[in-house]
């Protein structure tokens, strides 16, 4: 019952994931030099990189990617800061059980700068989403989120800080969800079995 973790740089968010204790088989990059890569292997966790450019093409870049994921035969894969595009056959193969975190509250600016986006259209909320992933880039079934108040003078570097800190804190606690089989994807929306207290504050009122 364990994860595969995609990453391509930093990895804060993959070594908030292994700080919590969430059984993690591998992580797996795209980018040889992802920093991510050795906080892994100082948590005694397998590597492996998956180099993009050295394929012609997605497909068969998503191909390989597949085969070095299905090696540890995970029961989800976790994106965490992973910035490739996935082909549709890729995400149809782990329909389900393959999830994102994404630097706002979906479905608002999907894609990138999305800090800078959010300070220019003045919102005064603004924060992080872990979803489903689906064909659609940033569009799947959204498993939780939290919301983080813009401050006079923020700028996106201390907008991203405030926003990482609760990425931190809901990807974790929502792959304990999905590992634990809680989750349940009715009519296109999560379904938390069991929410109560701090959890339900993180799902859709009708899940309390
Ligand atoms: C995180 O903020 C994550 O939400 C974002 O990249 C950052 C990775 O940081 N992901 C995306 O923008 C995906 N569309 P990390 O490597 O330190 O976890």
């Amino acid at each position: 019952m364990s994860l595969v973790i995609l990453i391509s740089g930093r990895g804060s968010n993959m070594q908030a994931i292994l700080e919590a204790g969430v059984p993690v088989s591998a992580v797996i990059s795209n980018r040889p030099d992802a920093a991510g890569l050795e906080i892994a292997a100082r948590h005694g966790v397998k590597t492996a990189v998956v180099e993009h450019r050295s394929f012609a093409d997605r497909e068969s870049f998503d191909a390989a990617l597949a085969r070095q994921i299905d090696l540890h035969a995970p029961v989800a894969v976790a994106l965490a800061g992973f910035m490739r595009i996935l082909t549709p056959g890729f995400v149809a193969r782990y329909a389900g059980r393959l999830v994102n975190i994404h630097p706002s509250l979906l479905p608002a600016y999907t894609g990138l700068d999305t800090h800078g986006r959010a300070l220019a259209a003045g919102v005064k909320l603004h924060g992080c989403t872990v979803h489903f992933v689906t064909a659609e880039l940033d569009h799947g079934p959204i498993i939780a989120q939290a919301a983080v108040p813009v401050l006079q003078g923020d700028t996106p570097d201390s907008l991203a800080a405030r926003v990482l800190a609760q990425e931190h804190v809901v990807y974790p606690r929502a792959l304990r969800w999905l590992l634990a089989g809680r989750l349940r994807i009715v009519d296109g929306r999560v379904r938390l079995d069991g929410a109560t207290g701090a959890d339900a504050a993180l799902v859709s009122p009708d899940d309390d």
